[in-house]
């Protein structure tokens, strides 16, 4: 699977971890930046990540900033997008198995790297349930169609 990866200054040690999980774990990795720790605005990160996987060339984004908040918000903007702020593994397998969340957005300041990258294992290996659900985001899909130009 291929993962795009992005984050501001305040998610960039995390991010670092992600993406070595990635690709420990067999995933085909491409990171959007930031790349240093100059302070940045996270919502060109965001968008750069959310793009590309609204796009096709990513199957699944992971963007990172200090509370995974507003590089959520930014990536939300791109139609397509179901950015989702996890800070625990609940969260994570619900917002797969019933959002069909194709962005996954983490906090640095927020969980430590242990729980991240169990929030981010159990995101990725959960399915979309379908069904019920199916309609639900059908709805949210009607509605960027309605709003965005
Ligand atoms: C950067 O200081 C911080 O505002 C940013 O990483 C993020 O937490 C915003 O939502």
């Amino acid at each position: 699977m291929k993962i795009a990866v992005g984050s501001d200054h305040g998610g960039l040690e995390l991010k670092k971890e992600v993406v070595r999980y990635l690709e420990a774990h067999g995933y085909e990795v491409k990171d959007f930046g930031t790349h240093t720790t100059d302070s940045c605005d996270y919502p060109e990160f965001g968008v750069a990540v959310a793009e590309a996987v609204v796009h096709g060339a990513y199957e699944k984004g992971v963007i990172i900033c200090g509370t995974g908040q507003g590089i959520a918000l930014a990536a939300n903007k791109v139609k397509g997008a179901r950015a989702v702020v996890c800070s625990d593994t609940f969260s994570a397998e619900m917002t797969r198995a019933h959002n069909d969340a194709n962005i996954l957005s983490l906090g640095e300041r927020v969980v430590g790297k242990g729980l991240a990258l169990k929030i981010l294992e159990t995101w990725l290996k959960t399915e979309f349930e379908g069904g019920r659900h199916t309609n639900r985001v059908d709805l949210i899909k009607a509605t960027e169609n309605k709003n965005f130009k």
